[in-house]
């Protein structure tokens, strides 16, 4: 049923006001640490919200608050039954597999049937229902019958419309949610920075990342969205597979561009033999085949379905490309946070239109399962397209001469201990920042954008300014001289000037970015602003205990451990130091605890404070700048005395400090 106008204009005002609220209590908890209601009071507000936004999806926002941390959270999906099942499609691999599908096709029928084909997008299967035009509920295909609702994370994808061009009554579609591969490149880079591991291809990263629990996840992780097929509709007509692209799209849906219509099985496998491998690398995300479908949709239920795939459909499997190599060595590399990944050289060969010479091995588990040996003969493909990866071993060209890989004991680069960390499949350098390796890394990560945003200073002048011995650290950086940039080479007066000004800009860049910049093991990005929202400065950060920071949304004992570890580094410490006595910035704008309504003042509590306890008390206090002290002294501001004040109190009027109540405290908070 359509909510009528009044009811929408009030549940508008209602969900703008509750929204301005909620951010507002957001600003205090999270950010200043100073809640101003209850947790009980806020979550009627979020509930409310959630409501009135499920009441009214056409309301509902990406950003509004409830699709937040802690709002949106929720600890699994539901199921959702959907309204037929969603079947798979069968495979072909070769024309004659697609002949002998064509040649069932029509002795069922008794017709030669028209076609229609399509990519094949690689990434993951959904079904999305509107309800008179509105996007109301999104779940994954799961096994077939039953999915997840997986709703609230596909609102955030842009493209996806939360509502039709027509209030179509209700209509049930498929698609496919993918990762451009551009997108898919930048996550894994990032990922790779902050030592996380990798997603093998953009189906797996599109996954992931449509399957979190907190949405704005999701939304940060760059999804896209093709549809495909009507599962359900009422108040629709059509007739044709063609046809209902062509509907899907003029209602705003976004249906792929590339569909053909083919009259018969041979401009079918014409339009195949048009699918080179230039042209489906060309495309900005990953197609691994073409779906020909019968076009005629009458002609669908008159073939019918197996338990696992309709007989109406093919999926033409494009044959992975291939190349055969030989592995000429093995070369580790140190990656910032020392991780040592080994990477196979190849004899160069030309495959998927480049011409490779390495292999990325993973880890040494990855070579000893595929029993990859110096001299062997080995079968290459690029991963999805992207990374090339050893399939397998050729063991028939050995000739007996060919050596296993060993994990060296010493890091290659630097000759410090190569150790593993129980549980991880990796090995790690244990020079720390005087790996050279790990130092070159973790330089050229410092100055990235995301980080410092150093311009001008890349990979090239950082390993410059490194064999010159002008920098070890980082922090050398903020050391250099105009004159010391002038003897290197391809430095003039004018470049010069500018890397200067450059690092100069950078001392103020905001806590969250240094923080990432540092390189903290599981620190990216978004770790890197909740622990700078949080803390306010990197003192406060440093000083914090295991059960501070896993107390933070998203941040498990795996990454608190990481801080710990890092800032319990003396050579990390010192580094801190210089940065910070070059000037560089090391707190939030406004840093809980040095500013602040209660700055400079001292608080002794004494008594039991209705509605607080001593230690929220404490908290309260010191995150609004103010100290608490155990004792009363002629320096104390004021006492705080609740129920059944002791002895301090009685000091307290000795001496003439002023006592407060729970109350009066709360108003000192707020000023
Ligand atoms: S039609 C009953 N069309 O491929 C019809 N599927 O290997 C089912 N896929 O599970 C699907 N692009 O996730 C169809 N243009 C397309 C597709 C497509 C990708 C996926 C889909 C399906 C899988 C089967």
């Amino acid at each position: 049923m359509m909510a009528s106008v009044p009811d929408l204009v009030k549940a508008r005002e209602r969900i703008k006001e509750l929204r301005q609220r909620i951010e507002e209590h957001n600003y205090h908890y999270y950010v200043l640490d100073q809640p101003l209601i209850s947790d009980r009071e806020y979550d009627a507000l979020m509930q409310e919200l959630i409501s009135l936004e499920k009441a009214y999806p056409q309301l509902l926002t990406a950003d509004s608050p409830s699709q937040r941390v802690g709002g949106g959270l929720r600890e699994q999906f539901k199921t959702v039954q959907h309204p037929q099942p969603l079947l798979s499609l069968n495979d072909v691999f070769n024309e004659g597999d697609l002949r002998d599908f064509d040649r069932r096709v029509r002795a069922i029928t008794g017709r030669t049937v028209a076609y229609v084909v399509e990519p094949k997008i690689d990434g993951l299967s959904v079904a999305l229902t509107y309800s008179d035009g509105v996007f109301t509920l999104g779940a994954t295909r799961g096994d077939g019958r039953v999915g997840e609702d997986v709703t609230a994370n596909l609102r955030t994808i842009p493209i996806l419309p939360l509502r039709l061009k027509e209030a179509v009554p209700y209509l049930v579609v498929r698609g496919e949610v993918y990762m451009a591969k551009n997108a898919f490149a930048r996550l894994n880079a990032e990922r790779e920075q902050a030592g996380e591991p990798l997603f093998a291809n953009p189906r797996n990263a599109a996954a992931g990342s449509l399957r979190q629990l907190d949405p704005a996840i999701t939304a940060s992780r760059k999804l896209s969205l093709f549809v495909y097929q009507i599962i359900a509709a009422t108040g629709l007509k059509v007739d044709s597979q063609y046809g209902a692209l062509e509907l899907m799209a003029k209602l705003g849906l976004p249906v792929n561009p590339y569909r053909v219509l083919a009259p018969d099985l041979d401009a079918v496998l014409t339009e195949i033999r048009a699918w080179s491998p230039q042209r489906r690398a060309a495309l900005p995300y990953e197609i691994d085949g073409l779906v020909i479908k019968v076009n005629d949709l009458a002609l669908h239920s008159v073939l019918g379905a197996t338990s696992k795939a309709p007989r109406w459909a093919a999926a033409y499997k494009f044959p992975a490309e291939q190349a055969t190599s030989r592995v000429e060595g093995f070369i580790l590399r140190v990656g910032r946070t020392g991780t040592l990944t080994p990477t196979a050289v190849l004899t160069p060969v030309r495959l998927a239109g480049t011409t490779v010479s390495r292999a990325s091995l993973h880890n040494e588990d990855y070579i000893r399962a595929k029993d990859i040996r110096l001299g062997d003969t080995v079968v290459i493909q690029k991963a999805g397209d992207i990374i090339p990866e050893v399939v397998e071993v050729l063991p028939e060209k050995r000739s007996g001469e060919e050596e296993p890989f060993v994990m060296p004991k010493q890091c290659p680069v630097c000759g410090a201990a190569v150790v593993r960390t129980p549980g991880e499949a990796a090995y790690r350098c244990s020079g720390g920042l005087a790996c050279p390796g790990q130092v070159m890394e973790s330089i050229t990560h410092f100055a990235s954008r995301g980080a410092m945003d150093i311009m001008g200073l890349g990979p090239a002048i950082v390993s410059q300014l490194l064999e010159a011995g002008l920098i070890k650290d980082v922090a050398d950086l903020y050391y250099l001289k105009e004159k010391d940039l002038l003897k290197l080479e391809r430095f003039g007066p004018q470049s010069a000037k500018n890397l200067l000004e450059a690092l100069a800009a950078s001392k103020d860049r905001p806590l969250e970015s240094l923080l990432y910049a540092l390189g903290i093991r599981h620190v990216g990005a978004r770790v890197a602003q909740i622990l700078a929202r949080h803390f306010g400065s990197l003192e406060r950060l440093a000083a914090a205990g295991e059960e501070e920071l896993t107390a933070l949304p998203d941040i498990g004992p795996r990454i608190a451990a990481s801080v710990q570890e890092f800032f319990a580094e003396p050579r990390n410490r010192a580094v801190i130091d210089k940065l910070k006595e070059a000037g560089v910035r090391m707190t939030a704008e406004a840093a809980p605890g040095e500013t602040g309504p209660l700055k400079g003042k001292t608080f002794v509590i004494t008594g039991t404070l209705p509605g607080l306890s001593r230690q929220e008390a404490e908290t309260l206090i010191q995150q609004a700048g103010g100290r608490v002290s155990s004792s009363v002294s002629r320096k104390t501001d004021y006492v705080v005395a609740g129920e059944k004040p002791g002895s301090k109190y009685v000091r307290a009027r000795e001496l003439g400090v002023t006592i407060i109540d729970a109350a009066e405290l709360r108003r000192l908070l707020q000023q």
